[in-house]
């Protein structure tokens, strides 16, 4: 029977009898204080005053943006701070010699300290590992509490925005003694010869009997084993792909004298995979890109809170631009990401750290490497090594130990942003015959990797192209994985022979969404080098593709290199959405990055359709900009198109000619042809009348599709619409649009929210970067004649504005 916690949170059961692991979400009703005192972890300790939330919960994004916070505009530039958390759990006939509980936590920032009753529990530094304690000797029958500090005071720590707290799902499971270890199932499958076989071995508390049975994705049992070590075979497995993710299940059964005592579920599944030194990336035996994207964790105006309909949101968003992989840069990713991966048919690049023992900000992880790096690496690998997403582990990105001497200790957190791409003197590269502490910490990596797994390949994402750099020079590293540097790229066979290759960052062009910086045939670079400032005062980026910093390229420059050279596996470009922090080329008030595909709200820049017309067979046409300026004004109109020959423009009726894309193999040569096509897009330079603008793309003389982009009048009302819908949150943008609902791109409308009914409004955004508005005001400026309202629950919402006539909507 399961009894004795009484859970205040819905449940979500995963034992199958009674007698089986109970494992539920312990989320609900925390107590929260943002204050600090040693008081707080006794359970006698008053917290009626605290406020109540449940988790996933990050305070940063609650608060004001600040020049004077410690983290900096590249920290997000909001709080840091001490927190602490209390919950109570009430026990009814405990008995610790017939149960066990364990209380996991997905992620907490950082430097966590878990108590219970008042006794220290645990300590874990690391703000993206996952832990869990075994509690059971500090509860009691009746009332316990278990309070949880949480400490991101020393700042800067990250070289992007982190969030504070516990950001992730909190679990409480309860076991019978003999169970089966936290992560003590390992269902590693291949497929050889087109026969699936899955390796599974068990860790065991206690003494017990295990059996497994293999669960396909329709449900059904095709294969069972016992033992603590056994295998199931299968004649013609259903593949994991990109298109087909067929996820299979581990069921593992624990008896006892006859009787269940544990049930544990894995997932796994079957793909092969390589990477081939000639021929790039190959997944069941076929060769494909890899067209992946680096993401950072946090969900613009929600933070870095977990929620599971923002995380799906952004995945839908990128698949349906193309992207097949995804990069948790540059540490470990929320579980629920890896899940969603699974079923979503993305493959992930799983990545550790973004430094070793050499610092890149005054207070980082380096600062517990030594200790804890064994701690963090292997936890990362047994909790996701049964992953069939996960296709490569990443050991690190741009460590400084690439280099022998690197200013690792005097850098400023803006210097360390800037200086990784920043080109090192040869004489800091490793030596022929040498292998250097950086090399053998590389190896050292690599072997506690193998150690849990060893059906994947191993880089690191490595900015010195080099192979003087220690990390290549280590051996260890079975891909070689480098960011930027396209032009290198040529080199990597005489440079690394017989290696396999991909970009494992690349791009960081930089763009605001609705801003364009003519004429387009110019490439703004910024800034010029890293130790030079950029200013601008408008503090934004050209969304042409013409923009990018010192390091990096346009986005047709990489993916040029990409497409055409066939030992390039792929790419992960920096990045998919903007993210808080980083808002390279600019300082405060720039506060989120520019080097997004999509902004932080979650609408997309031009250069997706880019992509979406390479990577998809979705059919594209899309012209930009708008069709907003001043009479005579000459602009440049770009329009990305696919599965047409050509594509003909007209203004106010008149052909201004056809357009074709055209392989352009100089793209850096800016030539006059640049002007008029590349490969990957056409362009004609008008002047402005206003009226309205068309792009017609054909195949074989017949129409493929139209796009009609009218001048705006006089912004009249607001159009409200549906973004995306989620289980429990719901995303609305608000446009401001003319009397014939044309969007008014220069619009600055401050739009105010008023919801009705049982849901509640959790934050607002527009994508600017240098907005003051606190993420969770109910009211946002419109930026470029848009913005976004996030709302959970259900009901409506209303939308109003001094100057507009208002706009109402269901959610
Ligand atoms: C890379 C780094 C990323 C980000 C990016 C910006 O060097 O890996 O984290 O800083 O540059 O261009």
């Amino acid at each position: 029977m399961i009894k004795k916690a009484i859970f205040l949170t819905v449940a979500v059961l995963v034992g199958l009898t009674a007698e089986a692991r109970d494992r539920q979400l312990f989320d609900k009703d925390w107590r929260f204080v943002l204050a600090d005192s040693a008081q707080m972890a006794q359970a006698a300790y008053d917290d009626s005053w605290w406020r109540t939330l449940d988790v996933p919960h990050d305070w940063a994004r609650e608060g004001d943006f600040f020049v004077g916070h410690p983290s900096g505009a590249g920290g997000g530039a909001l709080p840091g701070g001490i927190g602490w958390y209390r919950k109570t759990l009430t026990l009814t006939d405990y008995d610790s010699a017939k149960e066990r509980y364990f209380l996991e936590f997905d992620g907490v920032y950082m430097n966590s300290t878990v108590y219970v009753n008042g006794e220290k529990v645990g300590h874990r530094p690391y703000g993206y590992s996952t832990f869990e304690y075994d509690i059971t000797p500090y509860l009691r029958e009746g009332r316990n509490v278990i309070a949880v500090r949480v400490d991101n005071s020393d700042q800067p720590n990250s070289r992007w925005y982190s969030g504070c707290g516990i950001y992730r799902h909190v679990w409480l499971t309860r076991t019978a003694p003999v169970h089966v270890r936290h992560w003590g199932v390992f269902a590693d499958a291949r497929v050889v010869k087109g026969k699936g076989k899955v390796d599974i071995s068990v860790e065991l508390e206690g003494e017990g009997t295990v059996e497994n049975e293999l669960i396909a994705p329709d449900g059904k049992v095709v294969g069972r084993s016992k033992g603590l070590k056994s295998a199931i075979t299968l004649g013609r497995p259903l593949l994991w792909s990109c298109e087909t993710p067929n996820v299979y299940k581990v069921r593992t059964s624990v008896k006892v004298g006859g009787r269940v005592v544990d049930t544990y579920e894995t997932p796994t599944g079957f793909r092969s995979f390589r990477f081939d030194p000639q021929t790039g990336f190959w997944l069941n035996g076929r060769n494909m890109k890899i067209n992946g994207v680096c993401e950072h964790h946090d969900f613009g105006c929600l933070g870095a809170a977990l929620n599971e309909d923002a995380l799906h949101r952004k995945l839908t968003k990128l698949k349906a631009m193309g992207v097949n992989s995804i990069r948790s840069s540059h540490n470990p990713p929320a579980p629920e990401l890896l899940a969603m991966c699974d079923t979503m048919g993305l493959i992930v690049m799983d990545e550790s750290f973004d430094m070793w023992r050499r610092r890149k900000t005054q207070n980082d992880y380096a600062r517990f490497f030594d200790e804890w790096h064994e701690r963090d690496l292997g936890d990362l690998v047994r909790r996701d090594r049964n992953h069939p997403s996960i296709l490569m582990w990443s050991i690190g990105n741009e460590v400084l130990e690439q280099w022998s001497s690197a200013e690792a200790d005097t850098l400023t957190l803006e210097q360390a942003n800037l200086i990784l791409n920043a080109g090192h003197d040869a004489s800091t590269l490793a030596k022929e015959g040498e292998l250097s502490v950086q090399s053998l910490l590389t190896q050292h990596l690599a072997e506690i990797v193998k150690r849990y797994d060893t059906s994947r390949p191993i880089l690191a994402g490595c900015n010195e192209p080099s192979p003087g750099n220690h990390l290549f020079k280590s051996g260890a590293l079975d891909i070689i994985g480098f960011n930027y540097h396209h032009q290198w790229v040529k080199d990597v066979p005489q440079n690394f022979p017989g290696k396999p290759f991909i970009f494992s960052e690349s791009v960081s062009a930089l763009q605001t969404r609705g801003y364009y910086m003519m004429p387009s045939d110019s490439i703004y670079v910024a800034p010029k080098a890293w130790w030079l400032p950029y200013t601008d005062p408008t503090y934004m980026c050209s969304a042409y593709d013409n923009m990018h910093a010192s390091w990096s390229s346009t986005h047709e420059e990489t993916w040029d290199v990409v497409k055409h050279t066939p030992y390039v596996g792929g790419q992960y470009i920096w990045t998919g959405f903007d993210y808080l922090g980083e808002p390279t080329p600019y300082g405060f008030p720039a506060r989120s990055s520019y080097f997004g595909i999509i902004d932080l709200a979650g609408f997309p820049k031009d250069a997706y359709y880019m992509y979406q017309s390479e990577w998809t067979t979705k059919p594209v046409l899309h012209l930009f900009p708008h069709w907003n300026w001043l009479p005579g004004q000459e602009i440049d109109l770009w329009c990305y198109y696919n599965q047409a020959d050509e594509v003909e423009l007209f203004v106010n009726g008149k052909s201004l000619g056809v357009r074709k894309k055209m392989r352009n193999e100089k793209l850096e040569m800016r030539n006059d042809d640049y002007l008029k096509q590349t490969e990957y897009h056409v362009c004609w330079r008008v002047e402005f009348e206003p009226g309205e603008i068309r792009a017609v793309s054909r195949k074989d003389g017949k129409t493929v599709c139209e796009q009609t982009i009218r001048t705006a009048g006089a912004p009249d009302h607001i159009r409200l619409s549906i973004d995306y819908k989620g289980k429990t949150t719901t995303f609305i943008t608000a446009e401001v649009v003319d009397k014939d609902g044309n969007l008014c791109p220069w619009a600055e409308d401050q739009i105010s929210f008023f919801g009705e009914g049982d849901g509640c409004i959790l934050g607002s955004d527009n994508g600017c970067q240098t907005s003051m508005e606190r993420f969770t005001s109910p009211s946002r400026k419109a930026f470029f004649g848009k913005c976004m309202v996030v709302v959970k629950g259900t009901g409506r919402i209303q939308a109003k504005s001094p100057m507009l006539k208002p706009a109402e909507i269901k959610f």
